[in-house]
């Protein structure tokens, strides 16, 4: 087990390059069962989920092909010689549900293992089941896993989801592509992520319209062909560097990415009076001479401020001018970098799904723990602006999503160490 060793207090100066996005990457591998073509990606992230779902579709009986320099990932599923994504895989991540549609569309079946609960909150898959059976599949439920049947194949459907979902959206879309005649998937998710696998798809043969907006329809076909799909820059790293600029009280130029990625963080980060400058290559994002202002943020599916940089954002306002109420409505129990932030000198308490953050001058370092992806990440931001040596435990879940992390930071003057225990 690894550890992360900070000695914060440094003003990150320099330029980060923004890796490919994971949570595009994930769904788009899984497009790769849906055609026995090759699918080529490029701009892929290096990162333990990445590595998850390889090992997934390889035991599908998908051949991989990495080069790792190029950052490029070549997917050819000729044949697919096992329907079942089992546990020991999908308790690791539970993306891993993005075999589900595929699999039942091109194979006419699925077993997948129930993900089950995890950190962040229950996490049911409902939508994706009930969506997967108005398009004719036939579901059980069964000894942990999920049996799905369509021998027949799917036939196209309209789909109301009660939620918005950006798997389900990912997996239905995905679905329907194989589907006999017209899907329409309605309250859709808007994610950049989804319009990416719509495009896609759409390389690949598939006919859909309306990505981007909360009606998707999509003409289904008798067969996908393979392609070559750039993935979008990953919009959570770029904020959560654009955040550790600000938190530092530094200066840094982000690339490879735009803050198109992200317009409801950009805003609420001008508001706390960060300055955001377009460059061709991406942005420059340097902090406020004076305070940071508290500004006051509330989660909500694309385009409002993402859940995924609920965290980060908190972790900036813990050194904030005043207060910020910080409201979580996409995840029940997406607050455990609150108390290790408290044992950083963080002022915050809790009410429901709202923590009220009132801003301190400086952060202490101490010893932390990581309780999920994000979270880690947040405390890597304390650490970098706290006073004094912050060691985090439980680093691999900053590997899932996160490339080079250290890497990226020591190269803009971190005092940042990867260290055993
Ligand atoms: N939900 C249901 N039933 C369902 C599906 C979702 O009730 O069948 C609920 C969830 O419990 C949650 C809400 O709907 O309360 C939204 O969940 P969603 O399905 O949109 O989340 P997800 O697709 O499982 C993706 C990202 C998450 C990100 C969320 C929200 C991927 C692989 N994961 O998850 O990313 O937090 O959307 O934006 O795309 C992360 O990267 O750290 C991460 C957790």
């Amino acid at each position: 087990m690894h550890q992360i060793k900070i000695i914060g207090g440094v003003p990150l100066k320099g330029e980060i390059a923004i890796s490919g996005a994971k949570n595009a990457a994930l769904p788009l591998m899984t497009a790769a069962l849906l055609t026995d073509e090759p699918l080529i990606l490029t701009n892929m992230p290096h990162l333990a989920d990445i590595t998850s779902m390889e090992a997934l579709l390889d035991q599908h009986g998908v051949h991989l092909s990495s080069d790792l320099n190029l950052k490029t990932l070549t997917l050819t599923a000729r044949t697919i010689h096992n329907t079942t994504a089992p546990y020991d895989i999908v308790r690791k991540m539970r993306a891993s549900i993005l075999v589900l549609g595929p699999l039942v569309a091109r194979c006419g079946q699925a077993q997948v293992s129930l993900p089950g609960g995890c950190a962040i909150g229950v996490r049911p898959i409902d939508i994706h089941l009930s969506g997967l059976r108005e398009l004719g599949a036939e579901i059980d439920l069964l000894d942990g896993y999920i049996h799905a049947k369509a021998p027949k194949g799917l036939i196209g459907a309209t789909i109301t989801m009660p939620i918005i979902s950006v798997t389900a959206t990912e997996n239905l879309m995905m679905a329907a592509c194989l589907a006999k005649g017209e899907t329409r998937l309605i309250n859709a998710a808007r994610e950049p992520e989804i319009v990416d696998l719509a495009n896609c798809l759409i390389t690949m043969g598939a006919d859909i319209v309306g990505a981007g907006t909360d009606t998707i329809t999509i003409q289904g076909k008798n067969r996908l062909h393979g392609g070559t799909h750039r993935v979008i820059p990953d919009r959570i790293e770029t904020g959560t560097y654009a955040m550790a600029a600000a938190i530092t009280r530094g200066s840094i130029h982000l690339t490879n990415t735009s803050l198109d990625l992200i317009p409801t963080a950009s805003a609420h980060l001008q508001r706390a009076g960060i300055t955001l400058t377009p460059t061709e290559q991406g942005f420059h994002v340097t902090a406020p001479e004076k305070d940071i202002q508290g500004v006051d943020v509330m989660t909500e599916p694309y385009p409002g401020f993402a859940t995924d940089l609920q965290a980060q954002m908190m972790a900036l306002m813990t050194i904030c001018r005043g207060a910020s109420l910080v409201t979580e409505t996409i995840w029940e129990n997406r607050f455990m970098h609150v108390p290790e932030l408290c044992r950083m000198g963080a002022n915050i308490t809790v009410h429901g799904s709202s923590a009220l953050v009132r801003g301190i001058d400086t952060l202490r370092g101490a010893p932390v723990m990581a309780t999920d992806l994000r979270a880690s990440v947040c405390l890597v931001l304390a650490g970098l602006a706290a006073e004094g040596e912050t060691l985090i435990n439980r680093v691999y879940h900053l590997d899932r999503g996160y490339e080079r992390v250290e890497d990226k930071l020591r190269g803009c003057g971190a005092r940042i160490e990867r260290i055993a225990e």
